[in-house]
């Protein structure tokens, strides 16, 4: 079990493995979202009773649209049932919701959705729950360094004021702290264009489990292994 004081602060997840689920099982592979937004709801509960400061969870990457037309669909009309459905159990566990990624390109339903949520639980003090909609890394850095450049243009910043601590502020991630522990299910070594400037002293932890099958007792497991590890930052430990 985990000593309290070595629980990551903020959590993200790269949910993975819905299609490889469903496979598994001869099912649609839009079974495997719709299973793995049960994992969502567990894994939420569970880490806002733990008191974990933000979770954050890659729901649909940029790349995501390149999928077939149907699923893409399905994921979407998911997405808005979730928001909808979920808003009570937000509320009632004093979740405060957010999002990353760019949203004006989501539909206009599910738009209109995700701000009802933003709205109703922004005076939440509880956990942050921010979910990473039409999101990609690398659009992230690019965007920040857009606005940055605007502002260097019309005179507001100098380009000796720009360093690490400013660039953040234009990120959208610039009211969050970096995530301590990065889980990644169904088993890929890799980041895949999630948060690549958050995550550069994140502690990584891969499981071979497949999101809908990810439950409470795997999540312990992240966090004794969380426990256990000594984070340097590139220094050394006396
Ligand atoms: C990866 O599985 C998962 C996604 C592309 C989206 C994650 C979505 C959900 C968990 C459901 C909706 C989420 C919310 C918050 C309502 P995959 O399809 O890439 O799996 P595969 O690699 O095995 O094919």
């Amino acid at each position: 079990m985990n000593e309290n004081n070595k629980l990551p602060g903020h959590i993200a997840i790269i949910m993975d493995g819905n299609g490889r689920w469903a496979r598994k099982r001869s099912l649609n592979r839009i079974r495997g979202h719709i299973e793995g937004v049960k994992s969502v709801r567990e894994i939420t509960e569970e880490c806002a009773s733990k008191h974990i400061k933000q979770l954050t969870l890659y729901a649909f990457s940029r790349e995501n649209w390149s999928r077939p037309r149907i699923e893409v669909e399905l994921l979407m009309r998911l997405l808005k049932r979730y928001l909808i459905k979920e808003r009570p159990t937000i509320l009632k566990n004093n979740i405060r919701f957010t999002v990353i990624g760019r949203i004006d390109g989501l539909p206009k339903d599910v738009q209109r959705e995700i701000e009802i949520n933003i709205e109703e639980s922004r005076h939440n003090t509880g956990m942050v729950l921010c979910l990473a909609l039409n999101y990609g890394g690398r659009t992230e850095i690019v965007d920040a360094a857009k606005r940055l450049a605007k502002e260097v243009k019309d005179g507001k910043l100098s380009l000796e004021e720009i360093d690490e601590e400013t660039f953040k502020n234009y990120l959208y991630t610039s009211e969050m702290t970096d995530p301590d522990l990065l889980i990644r299910t169904a088993g890929e070594m890799r980041v895949s264009n999630f948060l690549l400037w958050e995550i550069s002293y994140t502690e990584l932890w891969v499981t071979p489990v497949c999101w809908p099958d990810f439950r409470k007792k795997h999540l312990e497991e992240a966090l004794s292994d969380y426990a256990k590890r000594e984070r340097r930052y590139g220094g050394l430990i006396e």
